[in-house]
């Protein structure tokens, strides 16, 4: 059945996780240890993003390429002016000046969707929503295999009626961006496997369970649940071959944070981090993304390049704690003891 599904000897997947921390190198070590790799289309650009393919298609037999779904949400103008305010003591910090131009862009989504259907990859997966029905059907008869990430039963049924051949049911304990179809209904706390029970009862197609996997364990549990395979995230964070930055990793490992939080302080959509300064200082950001990511962006990397965890957007999922360094080939040889 996994093989139907994903074509890996391992019903483990890495999940994609755009902005660094997927690489092509981290996707061939995953797929070299069986298991199916996703590369991170988003903030990417489609040139980049068609080189990527390129390299990975003579390393792995099969693999995924995920996208972000442009995003309607309107920025509210005055929410945004008053943020600009509020975010100017810790621009300051770095002598920076924020644009208070809000900017939205599509992620070069037509360019990157052209890109799928002239080299059509295994498997398309989709997040932040669900495209049109005919670009699904376009990738569907370009061959590839398309699976959207939905947060809760109802997103599933819509993804089914749209087309989608599978899912990746993502529960809240997931580190990085929700991919709920509306940031304005924050996930419900739920853990994964009952999720992915939920969503088996609600349609008829074949899942990929993920969200705060923390061990063989973690993976059993999503499987018994009836997912065809679990993806994880977090637990490839602070790999050697992960891009992730160096003052993230390092805070990963670092015991002076004790948990993580649904923020949308630095993107505008709910994302997990861990708990840190900027997280606990900006509660009540607006909702408004992409405008508040590129807002936020230069903040972001001046504090990377700083190495000032405090202001910067630390995704983690709850399992953040087991996340080991060393080579990706070890973790997933630790998850396939739950495999
Ligand atoms: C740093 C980071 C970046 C992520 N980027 C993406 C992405 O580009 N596309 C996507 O669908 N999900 C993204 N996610 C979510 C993951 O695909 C996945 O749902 C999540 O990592 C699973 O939970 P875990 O982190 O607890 O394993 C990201 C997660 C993290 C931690």
């Amino acid at each position: 059945m996994t093989e139907s599904l994903l074509d890996s000897p391992l019903p483990i997947a890495a999940a994609p996780m755009a902005g660094g921390p997927t690489t092509l190198a981290l996707a061939r070590a995953v797929a070299d240890a069986g298991a199916f790799p996703f590369l991170a289309g988003g903030y990417k650009t489609a040139a980049a993003l068609a080189e990527e393919v390129h390299q990975l298609r003579s390393a792995a037999s099969s693999f995924g390429v995920n996208l972000f779904v442009p995003s309607t949400d309107v920025v509210n103008a005055a929410a945004f002016a008053a943020y600009v305010d509020e975010l100017s003591s810790e621009a300051a910090a770095y002598e920076l000046d924020l644009d208070p131009t809000p900017l939205v862009d599509d992620d070069q989504w037509d360019a990157k969707l052209d890109l799928l259907l002239d080299d059509p990859v295994p498997v398309v997966s989709f997040t932040f929503g669900l495209p049109e029905a005919s670009a699904i059907s376009s990738l569907k008869k370009a061959g590839s295999r398309v699976l959207a990430t939905v947060t809760t039963p109802q997103e599933a049924v819509q993804a089914q009626d749209a087309g989608a051949d599978a899912l990746i049911v993502q529960g809240p304990d997931a580190g990085g961006h929700s991919a709920t179809f509306d940031p304005e209904r924050p996930p419900k706390p739920v853990s994964t496997p009952p999720l992915v029970r939920q969503v088996l009862r609600a349609v008829d197609l074949p899942v990929i369970g993920t969200g705060g996997i923390d061990g063989p364990d973690a993976i059993r549990d999503i499987l018994t649940a009836g997912a065809q395979a679990a993806a994880v995230g977090t637990m490839l964070l602070r790999t050697d071959e992960a891009g992730t930055s160096p003052t993230h990793k390092h805070a990963l490992g670092d015991r002076a944070f004790t948990e993580t939080v649904l923020t949308r302080a630095f993107t505008g959509r709910p994302a997990r981090a861990l708990r840190n300064g900027f997280a606990d200082r900006h509660r009540d950001a607006p909702i408004g993304y992409p405008a508040i990511h590129h807002l936020t962006r230069p903040l972001r990397q001046a504090a990377a390049a700083a190495g000032d965890p405090d202001r910067l957007h630390l995704w983690a999922g709850t399992g953040w704690q087991a996340a080991p360094t060393g080579p990706a080939t070890d973790v997933i040889r630790h998850l396939t003891e739950g495999a």
